[in-house]
């Protein structure tokens, strides 16, 4: 039996490069060697997003952006969270097994909280309860499919140590193995992916490069990648720089060497190393941006998928719960 590769995207704005190295890329190259459960977290965007109209795209574009990267989801399951109440009916159960430290600690909530602290608010100020019970909810995504590994950016490592811990607490004290116990899998190379800014590409730093922009709007927003001043006859450091540090995750290793020893040998000026980033990008991405048009363009056809999807979920996820119930003495669902 193969075992299970599982992550979630939350669907709060468009897609950028850090979500596709960060999780979607990783979580492709391992439907090679694990069977897959990728999906949307759209309750998990419910804590920020509360308009129907936008979460109803973001939800199309996360969907469209897995389907144009090369999800198969004849293979494996894909759907979206929403579609399987099960996972919330688990969340509760696994609410009551997480001390409440844990929530205290995540960092998500953690941040929240020292951003109050530092704006002399409220420290609840904008804290909702989706927000600080927003783990729990992830552990029932985790555990509800018994998920060996969970590809996952750096910043998520905590959330998935949780449902390890928790998935280890709940087996030991029902006295039976319930739960797999999952494992983060953090790929180094791709851990923090800086943004135009140089800090962490995030929706919430407004630093992003949404992965299908054409060409003309991407030209723009590599523009404003922040770099030195160092005038064009300079020999320049590619290991210290947005531009280079971008392109290499995208190119070949002699495309890498070669712009690497441009960098050092002086007389490069920036505009040349946006325009090698913006070459890859395109080679990357030129392709998969006309199968994301088109699945944008019919939206219908993603809810078709998303659906089967479920369809596929929903009784793997039953049959788990009622496990579950039985342990806890509630007997099965009927
Ligand atoms: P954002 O920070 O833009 O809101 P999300 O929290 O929705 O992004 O992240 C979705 C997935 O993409 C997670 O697995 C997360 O770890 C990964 N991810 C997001 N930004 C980055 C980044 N800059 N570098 C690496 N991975 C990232
Ligand atoms: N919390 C993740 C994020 O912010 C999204 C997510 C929800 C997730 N449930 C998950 C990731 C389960 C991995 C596994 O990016």
């Amino acid at each position: 039996m193969k075992k299970i590769s599982l992550t979630g995207i939350k669907p709060t704005g468009t897609p950028h490069l850090g979500n596709y190295l960060g999780a979607i890329r990783p979580a492709l190259e391992l439907a090679k060697d694990y069977d897959t459960v990728y999906f949307i977290a759209d309750y998990h965007a419910l804590t920020t997003v509360h308009d129907g109209k936008e979460m109803a795209e973001n939800i199309h574009k996360v969907a469209a952006t897995w389907l144009a990267c090369g999800l198969d989801p004849e293979k494996g399951l894909f759907y979206k969270q929403s579609d399987i109440p099960e996972i919330f009916e688990l969340s509760w159960a696994l609410s009551c097994f997480t001390p409440k430290g844990f929530m205290n600690r995540a960092h998500a909530y953690k941040a929240k909280v020292e951003a109050n602290r530092a704006n002399g608010e409220d420290l609840d100020t904008n804290v909702n309860m989706g927000l600080y019970c927003y783990p729990c909810l992830m552990d029932a995504d985790i555990l509800m499919f018994n998920a060996d590994v969970v590809p996952v950016g750096k910043d998520q490592k905590q959330h998935v140590e949780f449902a390890r811990d928790v998935a280890i607490r709940f087996n030991k004290q029902m006295g039976k193995d319930v739960f797999v116990v999952p494992e983060p899998l953090i790929q180094e190379t791709t851990d923090v992916i800086p943004g135009l800014d140089g800090r962490k590409m995030s929706k919430s730093y407004d630093n992003t490069i949404e992965l299908f922009l054409d060409e003309k709007a991407r030209k723009k927003k590599v523009n404003k990648i922040v770099t030195n001043s160092l005038p064009l006859e300079a020999a320049k450091d590619p290991d210290t720089c947005n531009v280079f540090n971008l392109f290499k995750l995208f190119a070949t290793p002699e495309e890498t060497a070669a712009l690497a020893e441009t960098y050092r040998a002086g007389g490069m000026g920036w505009g040349y190393a946006k325009g090698e980033l913006q070459r890859v990008l395109e080679r990357t991405f030129g392709e998969a941006r006309e199968k994301y048009n088109d699945l944008m363009a019919h939206p219908d056809r993603i809810d078709e998928i998303l659906h089967a999807g479920a369809e596929k979920a929903r009784p793997i996820a039953r049959e788990h719960m009622d496990k579950v119930r039985e342990v806890l003495g509630y007997g099965k669902s009927f």
